[in-house]
């Protein structure tokens, strides 16, 4: 039995539970349409509805349905057009189709034919023309249904592994074009070569960060002129297949420095936080053994006098490392149900202490996450202890030879498994082709 087959009976179980809780004949689920520009006939970059794309092993076009009915099984609802302007979408082919019943559609006629109680999942609710007996996005449905999609099947681990791949000849690349003193423009066409992707197809457009632009935890600007010197290359660059993402960082840096030292210290924390990844393990520890892993760093390396506890009472790791641990992965690259508790939705406060991280569960056999360590010289974070910390104990002349450089971030992606994590991106690296 395939891995997809496999795949589509666990959705097919969710449904089935999901439709037993709810009550409900059928559920319609939308791949979105094609959006333009205002007063333009040109059209943004489409992606599917990561709901309806979790059933299909290709990038769903627009307007594509898939409807889960419990009595009469799965139909795929394909745009047949034609259009002598644009490539038209084909009829879906291959082995996988054996479980469905594919048809063509130019309308969604057939969706005010349906009968009994009927649930519509689409990206947004306006002129879906929907029988009026339909619930469009229940949230109760919707907190159900997401809440399983943190645990993913063997199917969408096996993609995500492909998109390590893809990702990891990306990253190669840009270091090798790093090292040749290439511009940040430059460096991402070399990732975007390497990995096999357009610009438009990466899960989020690449952050390519030389120098002190290293410091902007989400800097897209990629510069077209290459700077006088190239200390530092953060590339926060993942790959898509079949709508599932990747999502990795490397920090590259010439060594013999104390920012070379600092980065290798980095990649033995990241690894020691990925071994921590473990079933029952709730992921705000993972947090705070990073939090208290980066104080004891920071002390180490005389940036900070205080010992850890007090830098902890004081946040000052929070300072060089403001962002969340990591999050789940999946069809979205901040994948959805981080947060919830349960089926009906509830959701954990946020940790004050750590108040951007997104995956605040018990970690579960499959769930598959990032784990994205950093220790940043962010000028306005830095300022802002200073003024609001006067005992912050923090080597400011030290700091201030290493902002050139900053920052650092080391992220792979990472499959919890009771036999332990796997780590998929260090995988793909050690794998890559000569
Ligand atoms: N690339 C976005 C993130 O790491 O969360
Ligand atoms: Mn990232
Ligand atoms: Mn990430």
């Amino acid at each position: 039995m395939s891995l997809y087959h496999r795949h589509l009976q666990t959705l097919v179980e969710r449904f089935n539970h999901a439709c037993e809780e709810f009550e409900l004949d059928t559920i319609a689920i939308y791949a979105g349409e094609q959006t333009y520009y205002p007063f333009d006939d040109l059209a943004f970059d489409f992606r599917a509805f990561p709901m309806l794309q979790q059933w299909l092993p290709y990038p769903a076009a627009p307007d594509t349905w898939v409807v889960f009915s419990v009595k009469k099984g799965l139909i795929l609802y394909w745009p047949d057009r034609q259009d002598f302007w644009h490539v038209s979408a084909q009829a879906p082919s291959g082995h996988w189709t054996g479980d469905w019943q594919i048809k063509p559609t130019g309308d969604n006629k057939w969706l005010s034919e349906l009968t009994g109680t009927l649930a519509v999942l689409a990206p947004y609710e306006h002129q879906l023309n929907v029988p009026a007996m339909a619930q469009v996005n229940p949230s109760e449905l919707m907190h159900w249904l997401n809440y399983d999609r943190a645990v993913k099947t063997e199917w969408e681990i096996e993609q995500i592994r492909l998109a390590n791949n893809h990702a990891a000849l990306g990253h190669r690349a840009a270091a090798h074009a790093f090292s040749q003193g290439m511009s940040e423009f430059e460096i991402h066409l070399a990732y975007l070569r390497a990995s096999e992707q357009q610009q438009s197809q990466e899960p989020y457009s690449a952050i390519v960060a030389l120098n002190e632009r290293a410091a902007t935890l989400h800097y897209e600007q990629k510069q077209i002129q290459a700077p006088q010197a190239h200390r530092t290359l953060l590339l926060d660059g993942g790959a898509q297949v079949n709508g599932y993402a990747s999502d990795i960082t490397r920090t590259t840096t010439p060594s013999g420095t104390l920012f070379a030292d600092l980065v290798n210290q980095m990649d033995e924390l990241q690894q020691e936080l990925v071994r921590a990844c473990t079933v029952g393990n709730d992921y705000v520890n993972v947090h705070d053994l990073t939090l208290q892993r980066t104080a004891e760093l920071l002390h180490r390396n005389k940036i900070c006098s205080l010992s850890p506890e007090e830098q902890l009472a004081r946040s000052i790791p929070q300072v060089f490392f403001p962002h969340g641990i990591g999050h789940l992965l999946g069809l979205q690259v901040h994948d959805i149900g981080g947060f919830q508790q349960d089926r009906s939705g509830t959701k954990a406060p946020r940790p004050d202490h750590a108040p951007f991280l997104r995956l605040l569960r018990t970690l579960e056999d499959g769930m598959t996450l990032t784990i994205e360590p950093g220790l940043y010289f962010i000028p306005m974070l830095l300022e802002k202890m200073e003024a609001e910390i006067p005992d912050h104990g923090c080597d400011m002349a030290l700091i201030d030879t290493l902002k050139p450089y900053g920052g650092i971030r080391i992220e792979d992606n990472v499959v919890v498994r009771t036999e332990g994590p796997i780590n998929l991106t260090r995988t793909s690296f050690s794998e890559l082709p000569g």
